[in-house]
């Protein structure tokens, strides 16, 4: 593991040189790929060669991320394809939805693109989950590279192989496993991220520690400082060790039948508050941070994990400037909102808990309980939520 990296004297020259390409490899039933990490990779021809062949390339982001670095991964694949195309789909969380998804169809069917044709995902993981989808079912399914350009979905989104648009009954509700051939991390995409996003995707490289590595805990607290200041160096391990643990996990289980559910701690609150606040409202890490603070103090008050762990969790997600109290929101609301959640079974709603730093389990929880630490964790009416 590498040490602490030292931002006093931070040197931003050496510091914008690109690191040597980190790479992890993921293996799952439904294919291998590999995951490269680098800064500048977008302008490296070796991260874009030996892709599949095929007349077409078509990158499919939204005019935000296109604007920024379209015409880099156009020049990149210049070499490989005899025809790029780009389609831009609106930017947003409440663009992630059927209405998007056919703007994939349309060009794909107006350009001829047949069933070698390799889609490009360049941008966060609302065009990353959307591409996945229509590269599944675009002709029962052509291969498709992720190019995420958030923290979030370097560091999960784009890993895993689970892709989905929304409905308004729920997030990711229509969806589907399918695997990407290849995932180009270019960390200095992220030197263009507004601070909040970068935030928000601090959130689930915190998520990784309590659930699987309690020394990557230790080090993202001793870490904190460098990777809100973009540190690269500090970034590379934090986005690498995070996809080592996704990816570790979701070999293991594709399907999210037992292990992958871990990955889920902190969500079943966070959908809910995402769902309950209105898609775009609260990003997603913000409410997966606020839902990790809830599933943290329910494991705590199961007797499970020790309370003080729960709140050196809390106070690290503070630190990083991410929220610690919930929305104010009606617990019938939460309850309902909860049961729709993917891993409820027949109506029972199941939490990912910690069982020892490091270590987490999927399991139910008396309603009493939960409406206990909610009320505790809520804004009340009419305070001042903090955000
Ligand atoms: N498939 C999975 O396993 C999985 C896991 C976690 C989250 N998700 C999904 O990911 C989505 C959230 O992803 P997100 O947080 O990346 O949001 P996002 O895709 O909406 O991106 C956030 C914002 O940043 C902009 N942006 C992207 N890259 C940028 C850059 N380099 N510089 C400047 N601006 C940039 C985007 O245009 C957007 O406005 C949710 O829909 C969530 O459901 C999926
Ligand atoms: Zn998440």
């Amino acid at each position: 593991m590498p040490a602490a990296t030292p931002t006093s004297s931070h040197d931003p020259a050496a510091a914008r040189a690109a690191p040597a390409t980190r790479s992890v490899a993921v293996a799952t039933p439904g294919g291998r790929y590999d995951i490269l990490i680098g800064a500048g990779l977008l302008q490296q021809p070796s991260a874009w060669s030996g892709l599949p062949r095929a007349a077409q390339a078509v990158i499919v982001s939204n005019p935000t991320v296109d604007a920024l670095y379209g015409h880099a991964l156009q020049q990149a694949l210049t070499p490989h394809y005899g025809h790029i195309s780009r389609v831009l789909l609106p930017d947003g969380e409440q663009h992630k939805d059927w209405a998007s998804l056919n703007l994939i169809f349309d060009h794909l069917l107006a350009s001829g693109c047949d069933r070698k044709t390799v889609l490009f995902a360049l941008g966060g993981g609302v065009v990353g989950d959307m591409t996945g989808f229509a590269a599944a079912t675009y002709m029962r399914g052509v291969p498709f590279v992720q190019v995420p350009t958030t923290l979030l979905a370097q560091l999960d989104s784009s890993v895993g192989g689970k892709t989905a648009i929304n409905h308004p009954r729920g997030k990711n509700m229509v969806g589907a496993f399918y695997q990407p051939v290849r995932v180009v991390m270019d960390l200095a995409t992220l030197d263009s991220l507004p601070l909040r996003e970068l935030r928000a995707g601090l959130a689930e490289v915190i998520k990784y520690g309590p659930i699987a590595d309690a020394a990557f805990l230790g080090w993202i607290e001793a870490n904190l400082d460098a990777l809100l200041a973009c540190d690269r160096a500090a970034m590379a391990y934090a986005v690498q060790r995070s996809c080592e643990i996704k990816a570790e996990v979701v070999g293991a289980d594709e399907r999210e039948s037992g292990r992958r559910a871990i990955l889920n701690f902190g969500h079943t609150f966070g959908h809910a508050i995402e769902t309950g606040m209105g898609h775009g409202a609260w990003l997603h890490g913000e409410a997966v941070a606020c839902g990790m603070v809830l599933a943290g103090e329910l494991s705590a008050a199961l007797g499970l994990w020790p309370a003080a762990e729960s709140r050196r969790l809390r106070r690290l997600i503070e630190r990083a400037g991410l929220p610690v109290l919930a929305p104010a929101m009606p617990l019938e609301r939460w309850f309902e909102l909860m049961r729709v959640d993917k891993k409820a079974e027949g109506g029972e709603i199941r939490f990912v808990v910690i069982e020892a730093t490091g270590r987490a389990a999927v399991r139910t929880a008396p309603d009493a309980l939960v409406r206990q630490i909610i009320a505790q964790h809520s804004a009340q009416h009419g305070a001042t939520e903090n955000r």
